[in-house]
């Protein structure tokens, strides 16, 4: 049973101002096949938490542990963490000029598995998944993000889970920009990859929408750099509700 355990993490960011403290003491264990969702006000360090899984050289950690299966994490660059089952779907996915989406995946496919996938089966796979995700197959072609609207974007990140096929899936902010259809798509395309892959997801948004397609097992609010509060599916539901009031102002007070 896998398992990625984070404990006591915090991290800082260099700034021209100095150094930032973002992360102030995280703890969080995600099991494989569950499913975590991670809802907080704008600018509280979700995505911080994101990339450092992933291990962004920006944010450095300045103590804590993020450990997958007790393997230590931070120790990792971010090659062997994606080797090791772990994967970004970044809220803002990056433009890769030169390279298209097909070259992109299958060496991203090579890199993990440690050899190429067997060509006959890799183009089906790819086809079907791109179809699955409502995808032209013109994409294939095209250079990875390049004038792609943000859903397409969105829509790419989830090929890659479903291709790369990943122990765990931090999705920032991937139903950001979403129409009601695409919305669907992609949480399905999700869904599927859980089912397949018994994957274990960190699910961070600001919206319930999306849980009602991918239905959380736990819902934690994040708040100022640590996990303020965690319980079912209805605290999304409370949260959207009231909104973060009531924890800002638990915080103002400390
Ligand atoms: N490279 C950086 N330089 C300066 N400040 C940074 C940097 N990276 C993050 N921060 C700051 O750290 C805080 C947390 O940012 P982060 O992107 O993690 O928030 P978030 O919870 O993902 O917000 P949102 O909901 O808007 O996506 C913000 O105040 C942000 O300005
Ligand atoms: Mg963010």
């Amino acid at each position: 049973m896998a398992v990625l355990e984070i404990r006591d993490l915090h991290v800082s960011v260099e700034t021209d101002q100095g150094t930032k403290p973002i992360l102030r003491g995280v703890d969080l264990t995600i099991n494989k096949g569950e499913t975590h969702a991670i809802m907080g006000p704008n600018g509280s360090g979700k995505s911080t938490l994101a990339y450092t899984i992933a291990g962004h050289p920006k944010y450095t950690v300045d103590s804590g542990s993020i450990t997958l299966d007790g393997e230590d994490v931070l120790a990792m660059t971010v090659d062997e963490r994606a080797r090791a089952g772990l994967f970004l779907a970044m809220q803002y996915p990056v433009e890769i000029p030169g390279v298209t989406v097909t070259n992109f995946l299958r060496t991203a496919k090579t890199a993990i598995d440690g050899e190429a996938p067997a060509i006959r089966s890799w183009i089906k796979d790819v086809k079907s998944s791109m179809k699955d995700l409502r995808m032209d197959a013109a994409f294939a072609e095209r250079n990875v993000n390049e004038g792609f609207s943000g859903g397409e974007k969105k829509r790419h990140e989830i090929l890659q889970l479903e291709l790369l096929k990943p122990t765990f899936a931090v999705l920032d902010e991937t139903d950001s920009g979403l129409d009601v259809d695409a919305l669907k798509i992609v949480s399905e395309g999700v869904n599927r990859a859980k089912e397949n892959t018994h994957l274990g997801v960190l699910l961070i948004t600001h919206y319930t929408r999306i849980l009602r397609y991918i239905r959380p097992d736990f819902v934690h609010v994040f708040v100022n750099g640590r996990i303020a509060e965690q319980g079912g599916p209805e605290l999304a539901d409370r949260l959207e509700n009231e909104g973060y009031d009531r924890f800002l102002t638990d915080e103002a007070t400390v």
